[in-house]
């Protein structure tokens, strides 16, 4: 069982100006082991500030990251990150990048290559194990992405809005593949998205941040992610009470982004 505890997090950011940046103010939160939670809100309000300290890319002006108990003190292989795009080695094969962590941990390929394999199958990559990161399409770069991730054996997968490049239709198919890696690998993933009905599909819980300070301001617990797990993503979006969380999300959002603009304005 892993259980991921943030621990009241601030952040802080000195600025070389002398002025600072509260970036993120008193954020505490627990996830046990194999939950998907989405994190949504405006510009600015701290999302990939918070993902950075979960990773251990950065340290925390207060607070802290516990992983099973242990305090995240720098990135590892247990908290396993996917960027929205560019994070791949372009000069290397397909299959060369899911075997990196491997690699890189000093393993056989003997010890890999099935698994290997295996992940590429699963995010249906499975006819283009040799092709070099170019001849991809953004939605296969993305794929490699996650199977990449997942051969590090990661306790935690965290995503900083990892399907935001994308057209429609491949964003809504990476969606269907999201919620089937998450069930049939049990992780605990974090997804950080711009959108709402993304956000209310990829998250059986669901983090609404506030800006200036980031701050938590609401959690939802939601039936959609388990309700979309192999099924048709646009029936789910018919649920009225899908509706009626994306409306009320939505006015939320607009309220704080309204509170922003008035207070740049006001101070112009
Ligand atoms: N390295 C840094 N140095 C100074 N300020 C920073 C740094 N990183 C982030 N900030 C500031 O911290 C605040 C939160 O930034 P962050 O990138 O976490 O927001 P975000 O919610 O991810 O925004 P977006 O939705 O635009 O990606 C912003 O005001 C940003 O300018
Ligand atoms: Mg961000």
């Amino acid at each position: 069982m892993s259980e991921l505890k943030i621990d009241n997090l601030s952040m802080r950011f000195d600025l070389p100006n002398g002025s600072s940046v509260q970036a993120l103010k008193d954020v505490s939160l627990t996830l046990q082991s194999g939950e998907l939670m989405s994190v949504l809100g405006p510009s600015g309000c701290g999302k990939t500030t918070l993902l950075n300290i979960l990773a251990g890319f950065l340290a925390p002006t207060e607070g802290q990251v516990l992983l099973n108990g242990q305090k995240v003190t720098g990135p590892d292989a247990h908290r396993g990150m996917v960027f929205q795009q560019g994070a791949l080695f372009e000069w290397m094969s397909v299959r060369d990048n899911v075997s990196f962590g491997p690699r890189m941990a000093g393993k056989a390929p003997s010890d890999y290559a099935e698994e290997v394999d295996h992940l590429l199958d699963i995010v249906g990559l499975k006819d283009f194990k040799e092709k070099a990161i170019y001849e991809l399409s953004g939605g296969m770069q993305q794929r490699v992405a996650l199977a990449r991730c997942l051969a590090n054996h990661p306790d935690v997968i965290l995503m900083d809005e990892p399907l935001g490049a994308l057209d429609a239709l491949t964003r809504e198919k990476m969606q269907s593949l999201v919620l089937k890696l998450w069930k049939e690998t049990g992780k605990t993933i974090i997804l950080i998205t711009h959108s709402v009905e993304e956000a209310l599909l990829l998250g059986e819980r669901l983090l609404v941040m506030a800006p200036r300070p980031g701050r938590i301001h609401k959690e939802y617990r939601l039936p959609f992610a388990d309700a979309g797990v192999g099924a048709d993503l646009r029936e789910v979006k018919k649920n009225p009470e899908y509706t009626q969380k994306r409306e009320e999300i939505l006015s939320m959002i607009w309220d704080m982004e309204e509170e922003i603009m008035g207070r740049t304005e006001a101070a112009q």
